[in-house]
């Protein structure tokens, strides 16, 4: 029965199980009679992560609450007291009250069901001596899309044009109707050269031959020599070479480019570091793109700055106090806004389930921590060929856990 139904998982994208009450919050159960037990605070897509917890021994419970985001207090109730290891989301606050609750219960795992861990205090689950994984690897072109995605949405007034559509504004062509911005040749800043700003800098350079400028405080050298390659490449095709350049700060960054997609992580440095004083430094008809973390802008500031410049325009999907948006931004038709939906394809969301099942039953099973770049073994291939190992655990080092 529970095979079956695993597999009508596969055509619905989620899975069912047994509905029942975990101290009073409800939960879907699946393989109950598992001598380990995952708390899973989401249902989460694909039946890969399911059958990789199952085979690890787990009995699996899924919280089905109604709430978007659960609170500590339900989610202590699901843990109770036998939780073996958790999968939390983003949104929950995982500090010294939780990992204090799992440890409680017997928990030595937890992962995010995220790449980024910014809710996740990661001195509080090592100093209870909980590994904490992530899910790194299979975010990384979706992400970019995305950002693109909103960058063309953005300076091509995308979203304008399909309201005006909608409200049955359209009469007929027009020369002045909705012009945008071409971004063919332009230059393109990026603020984090990580896995995800890299990805969206070779769209926009090799798709559209940008210019490309970018602050970390890490050189990529990687993504510097290709674009150097490919600039040998057009210019032996006769095309204008692109070019590369770090910045030495963000503020070069911003006078120079015309569009500014933010790629950092989350932390003490990046909190706002979109300010007034950095927006006023931009091209007036520039566009500012965060798929990254919502706090790294100061929306409140942004508005104010989408308000006196009509002609910038900035393409969002996360918000500095999610789910809510500062006073004036939903009225900003220079901006286009989408709700935290960069890493939303079903292979991507189902390859971070399975990452995340991964992370908590390999570290259950005493396996070592993988940590590699290439995650795809676990995601794709045969199930059986999956890595002993769990693929991304940010404090393995501080724990001394093994690496594979
Ligand atoms: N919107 C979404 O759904 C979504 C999806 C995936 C990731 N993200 C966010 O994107 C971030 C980046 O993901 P990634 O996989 O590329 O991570 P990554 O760790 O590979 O890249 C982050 C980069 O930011 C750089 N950085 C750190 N501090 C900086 C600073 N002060 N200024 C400029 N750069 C700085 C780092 O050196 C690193 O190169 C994640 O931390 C996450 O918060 C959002």
């Amino acid at each position: 029965m529970y095979a079956a139904r695993l597999s009508a998982a596969v055509a619905s994208g989620f899975a069912s199980g047994l509905r029942t009450m975990s101290s009073a919050v409800p939960v879907e159960t699946f393989n109950p009679s598992g001598a380990l037990r995952v708390v899973v605070t989401k249902s989460l897509p694909g039946d890969r992560w399911l059958k990789v917890l199952t085979a690890a021994g787990c009995r699996v419970d899924v919280c089905t609450d109604a709430d978007t985001i659960l609170s500590n207090d339900k989610i202590k109730k699901l843990m109770g007291d036998k939780c073996d290891g958790v999968i939390g989301q983003l949104t929950e606050d995982w500090g010294a009250e939780l990992f204090g609750a799992l440890k409680a219960a017997g928990g030595r795992a937890y992962s995010n069901y995220a790449v980024g861990y910014n809710n996740v205090v990661v001195p509080e689950a090592t100093k209870v001596g909980i590994p904490v994984g992530n899910t790194p690897g299979v975010l990384t072109e979706t992400t970019a899309e995305l950002a693109l995605a909103l960058t063309f949405s953005a300076a091509r007034r995308v979203v304008e044009g399909d309201s005006f559509m909608r409200g049955g504004k359209y009469k007929g062509w027009l020369p002045d109707l909705f012009v945008g911005n071409l971004l063919q040749n332009k230059v393109v800043g990026i603020v984090g050269a990580g896995r995800i700003g890299t990805a969206y800098a070779r769209m926009m350079v090799e798709g559209h031959k940008c210019d490309l400028v970018y602050f970390d405080p890490y050189p990529n050298t990687f993504l510097e020599e290709y674009v150097r390659d490919y600039a040998k490449l057009l210019e032996s095709r006769g095309e204008r070479p692109v070019t590369v350049k770090r910045c030495e700060t963000v503020e070069e960054v911003l006078r120079e480019a015309d569009v500014v997609s933010l790629h950092c992580n989350l932390d003490d440095n990046t909190r706002h570091l979109m300010n007034a004083e950095r927006l006023g430094m931009m091209k007036r008809d520039a566009v500012l793109v965060n798929a990254a973390r919502g706090p790294c802008i100061d929306e409140a500031a942004l508005v104010a700055h989408l308000k006196a410049n009509p002609s910038f325009r900035a393409g969002l999907d996360v918000f500095e106090d999610e789910p809510a948006m500062k006073p004036g931004l939903a009225e900003c038709e220079n901006a286009v806004i989408v709700p935290h939906i960069a890493s939303a394809t079903l292979w991507t969301r189902a390859g971070m389930a399975t990452l995340a099942a991964c992370n908590v039953a390999a570290t259950l099973s005493g396996h070592p921590a993988w940590n590699k770049v290439d995650v795809l073994p676990f995601v794709d291939g045969p199930f059986d060929a999956i890595p002993k190992a769990a693929p991304s655990i940010v404090n393995a080092k501080e724990l001394s856990l093994k690496m594979a």
